[in-house]
């Protein structure tokens, strides 16, 4: 394989003319894929944070070297940012837990928000607004991707040339703010949602759940991951346990529509926070000698467009069913909104997960293709035959399973044994970003042909440390999934065993391992109070652009 992949694309239909201009600008370099959909797994390395009550007060003032802390931020119901991650700025919304409650009291949550500020202020008529970013999971932290790649994305999205360019710009030159958040339950945005009484008992439970191997990792895998599954979802879906008010459980607000109404939110509140900053910095008078009628201009411009206000909105993996909910659900409030990495929307609220890995074996075949092609020089799993490459990769699998490899400790990690669910788990893992792994694949298959198991061992250890270390994620991916899809409480073991087989059809690889992403819901006791039965076609104010990019090795 090469990883230097050209990527060409076909633009199905011409948008408009004008306003064309950041859709495709957005769209071209989707190289970047960032699927993300099962979070937790992919996560290589977490930081650990720990929340505690908000201080009073609109920010507790730090010494200048103490890191930046949410928990000093006050929540407000205004966008109120304050400066963190050096060049970032955040925020804590406040928004009803249950967006139907009409009194105005109730529970709240502190939606956080991360913000990369455009390259020119907002009174500049280059201000492009912001574009809102998630990740996907569900359950992946949106401050976590803005603070990764939101430069990098900022770049994409803006005019090539710098603001400061002397060179003329034309007339659609657009600079824009990056701004993302955390969905309900997930990492900074308060309250959190947990299932485990502490810390502890969570790292237990998931060093257990490793130990116990992945489905097909042995006879009575399937029994011990279905009775894993039940009792999870009958302790998320158990608001009592947790001594919380039944009826403003963050268990029954989580799904993705009430992430839709937050979301309106923060469009909203921006509107209000752009005309209140653009009228701050006219003032300064300093800093803008502008024409009168220019400032009328601008004025006009930034003013808050009172429940009106527009999305822009770039979305990846369940981002994008993210995306779609929102355009069901807001059709005249999607400015622009780009879908990346694309799922299937509807078997998503069927709660299936059917279709997802139709080409899954086809991306595995490619390892094995571009392996063979690229030769031994840059992939040592290579060799002359490419079904004697394919039936080495089978046998060292097949090898696994009845001798599982014990592997000393190094200096960075303790002892470890190698079975065949770590290298099913490994392979699956590349079919997500294969540019990434396949390299690792190769050397890792390589060096266990010969049972050397020392750079699988590694791979065991930082993905079991990325794993452990993230705190929340599986149960709010459980939570916004079971609640999302379809009524499934009541589904018995053997109809679970049939959907995971129908898993196991579309994807050899895959299907053993998405197949265990859905078995808490048969036990997840409850339902959303506001679930999402809108029709997901919708007409919007712009013509959509389809576009396909095709892998071409070189
Ligand atoms: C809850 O409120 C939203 C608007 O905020 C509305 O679209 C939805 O239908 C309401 N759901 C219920 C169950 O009342
Ligand atoms: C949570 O947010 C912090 C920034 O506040 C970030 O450093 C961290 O990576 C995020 N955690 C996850 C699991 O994404
Ligand atoms: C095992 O493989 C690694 C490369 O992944 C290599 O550095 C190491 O020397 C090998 N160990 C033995 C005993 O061959
Ligand atoms: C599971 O459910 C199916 C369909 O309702 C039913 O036919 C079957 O007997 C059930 N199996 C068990 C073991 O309860």
């Amino acid at each position: 394989m090469t990883p230097d992949t050209k990527v060409s694309q076909e633009l199905s239909v011409p948008p408009p003319p004008q306003k064309k201009k950041w859709v495709s600008r957005v769209l071209r370099p989707v190289v970047l894929f960032l699927v993300l959909f099962i979070w937790g797994i992919l996560q290589f390395s977490q930081e650990s944070f720990t929340l505690k009550k908000p201080h009073k007060g609109h920010y507790k003032s730090s010494p200048k070297d103490e890191p930046f802390k949410w928990e000093n931020i006050t929540p407000e119901k205004q966008l109120v940012y304050h400066p963190c991650f050096d060049e970032y700025q955040c925020a804590r919304l406040e928004v009803p837990m249950d967006w139907n409650r009409t009194d105005g009291q109730g529970a709240t949550v502190a939606v956080a928000v991360i913000r990369l500020p455009a390259k020119v202020p907002v009174t500049d008529l280059r201000y492009g607004g912001p574009i809102l970013l998630n990740p996907g999971g569900p359950s992946g932290s949106g401050v976590s991707l803005a603070l990764k790649r939101g430069k990098m994305l900022q770049d994409i999205v803006d005019f090539e040339e710098s603001p400061e360019s002397p060179a003329p710009q034309s007339e659609d030159a657009k600079y824009f703010d990056i701004v993302s958040f955390d969905p309900r339950g997930v990492n900074n945005t308060t309250p959190s949602f947990s299932c485990f009484a502490n810390p502890e008992d969570r790292i237990a439970w998931k060093h257990e759940t490793i130990a116990d191997g992945n489905i097909v990792s042995s006879d009575i895998a399937f029994d011990i991951l279905w009775a894993r599954g039940q009792a999870l979802g009958e302790t998320c879906t158990n608001p009592g346990l947790f001594d919380t008010d039944e009826s403003e459980w963050l268990g029954r607000f989580m799904n993705t529509p009430a992430v839709i109404a937050d979301m309106v939110e923060l469009i909203e509140r921006h509107g209000e926070w752009r005309e209140k900053e653009t009228k701050k910095l006219l003032k300064k008078s300093y800093a803008h000698k502008l024409p009168r009628t220019e400032k009328k201009k601008v004025l006009e411009k930034n003013s808050w467009k009172r429940g009106e206000e527009q999305l822009l909105y770039w979305g990846f993996s369940y981002g994008t069913v993210i995306g779609a909910t929102f355009a069901a659900l807001q059709p005249n409030r999607v400015h622009r909104l780009v879908v990346d990495g694309v799922v299937d929307s509807y078997d998503y609220y069927a709660g299936n997960w059917l279709t997802n890995l139709q080409d899954s074996d086809g991306a595995l075949n490619t390892f094995f293709e571009d392996c063979h092609e690229a030769g031994p020089e840059s992939c040592p799993f290579a060799s002359d035959d490419l079904q004697d490459l394919k039936d080495r990769f089978q046998g060292v699998l097949e090898d696994l399973r009845s001798n599982p490899l014990p592997v000393s400790a190094s200096k960075s990690r303790g002892p470890e044994i190698i079975t065949y669910s770590d290298i099913h788990i490994l392979v699956f893992t590349s079919l997500y970003s294969p540019a990434a792994v396949f390299p690792l694949v190769a050397q890792i298959f390589t060096d266990l042909s010969q049972r050397n198991g020392s750079s699988a061992a590694d791979f065991k250890a930082d993905l079991r440390k990325g794993n452990v270390a993230s705190k929340h994620s599986d149960e709010v991916q459980s939570s916004v999934l079971c609640t999302d899809g379809g009524d499934y409480r009541g589904m018995n073991k053997s109809e679970y065993r049939e959907y995971w087989k129908a898993l196991e059809d579309q994807g050899h690889f895959t299907g053993d391992d998405w197949a265990a992403l859905r078995l808490s819901c048969p036990s997840w006791n409850i339902r959303p109070a506001w679930a999402f039965n809108a029709r997901l076609k919708c007409r919007m104010d712009f013509p959509v652009l389809k576009f396909y990019i095709k892998i071409q090795r070189a």
